[in-house]
């Protein structure tokens, strides 16, 4: 269903045994499972208005794309929060990598140690965003560090964090970041107000786990969402080696591919999963757990915060807790009069 796009009178044309809604409000009075808010950050406002304020009467469940909110307005993870906080909806977050099953399989094998140490964690997004033949190159994005690397960088914390005892635990063993970027040439330039980055290449170390990452959308890259892991389990050696990237997927544990767990769409499985953990937990024991959860979303915004500004300053930043990670402003709405622009 589609609804309320001034812009969608060419869709409606093209697609006439869609039905249709006239308004925003009619879309979320809808007596659906699951609400997906594939918008923009700046867009989420009314969806959220509307939606927590009927998840005091019954029961809503919400997937919300990432970033939690724009690289200008980090407060505004803050308000989400509470916001959601006062209401009793589920909030997710969509970090597919999180939901799928071949992320599950590298837990169990993970999880079949007594003893986990994970020395490191290789994390590569990257795709041709710049070839002006992609009509999808058009849609607006926000620099990489907020709009992909977060992928990498959730997935890093979800892993390290299940080994750690959490991710307060973890973060509270330190956090050094350090990248470089490079600026995304976009199809349709004049779309953007300043220029973003859309290439960086950066190490971390969370924890005790050095994670490096490469994202990448600049023109001839190639299409990869890969993901390298070693360490010992039990003190002896693995390497996992997985790409999540939709009709490609890989797995190999020690070599050996995990061919029964590749054949998934990465969208179908984040609504299944989504229905598999809101059946396990309820409102109020999910926020609790090691879910893409709203808290959970916000560090990822912060880590992505630090990424963003160690790559301006060409710095290290490094920040002793997960309390430190959390009040770190990177000062990003300042900087936007100094960024370049495009010609
Ligand atoms: N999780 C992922 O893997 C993933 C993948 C793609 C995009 N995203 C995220 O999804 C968000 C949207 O990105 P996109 O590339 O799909 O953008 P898009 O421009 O293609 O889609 C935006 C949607 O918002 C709707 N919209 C526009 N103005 C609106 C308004 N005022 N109120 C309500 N809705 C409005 C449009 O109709 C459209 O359906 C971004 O935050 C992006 O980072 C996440």
């Amino acid at each position: 269903m589609h609804a309320f796009d001034p812009s969608a009178d060419h869709l409606k044309a093209a697609l006439p045994d869609v039905h249709w809604l006239a308004t925003e409000a009619e879309f979320y009075a809808l007596g659906a499972d699951l609400f997906h808010l594939a918008m923009h950050p700046e867009h989420r406002d009314r969806a959220f208005d509307a939606l927590l304020d009927r998840s005091h009467r019954e029961p809503i469940t919400i997937l919300c794309e990432k970033p939690m909110a724009a690289p200008e307005d980090p407060e505004k993870c803050w308000a989400i929060r509470q916001a959601i906080d006062r209401a009793r909806a589920v909030v997710l977050y969509d970090f597919p990598e999180l939901y799928d099953p071949l992320l599950g399989r590298i837990m169990q094998f993970l999880r079949g140690f007594k003893d986990v140490r994970i020395d490191s964690i290789d994390v590569q997004r990257s795709k041709d965003r710049e070839d002006p033949a992609n009509p999808r190159n058009r849609k607006r994005m926000v620099s990489i560090q907020f709009q992909e690397s977060v992928h990498c960088l959730a997935f890093a914390l979800h892993v390290l964090s299940a080994f750690a005892g959490g991710v307060e635990a973890l973060l509270n063993q330190g956090c050094s970041l350090e990248g470089t970027s490079r600026i995304y040439r976009p199809p349709n330039p004049e779309d953007y107000p300043y220029a973003v980055d859309g290439y960086c290449e950066y190490q971390a170390l969370l924890g005790t786990t050095v994670v490096k990452g490469c994202t990448n959308f600049l023109r001839g890259a190639p299409w990869a969402k890969r993901r390298v892991l070693r360490g010992t389990g039990d003190g002896q050696a693995f390497t996992i080696v997985a790409d999540f990237l939709e009709g490609a997927k890989q797995l190999l544990i020690n070599g050996e591919s995990q061919s029964d767990v590749l054949g998934t769409d990465s969208y179908e499985e984040v609504i299944k999963t989504c229905g598999t953990w809101c059946r396990q937990e309820t409102a109020e024991s999910l926020p609790r757990g090691l879910y893409p959860h709203p808290r959970f979303a916000h560090v990822t915004y912060q880590l992505s915060s630090m990424l963003w500004r160690s790559c301006h300053d060409q710095q290290s930043l490094h920040r002793a807790t997960l309390a430190d990670v959390m009040s770190f402003d990177a000062m990003f709405a300042a900087a936007v009069p100094s960024l370049p622009r495009y010609a």
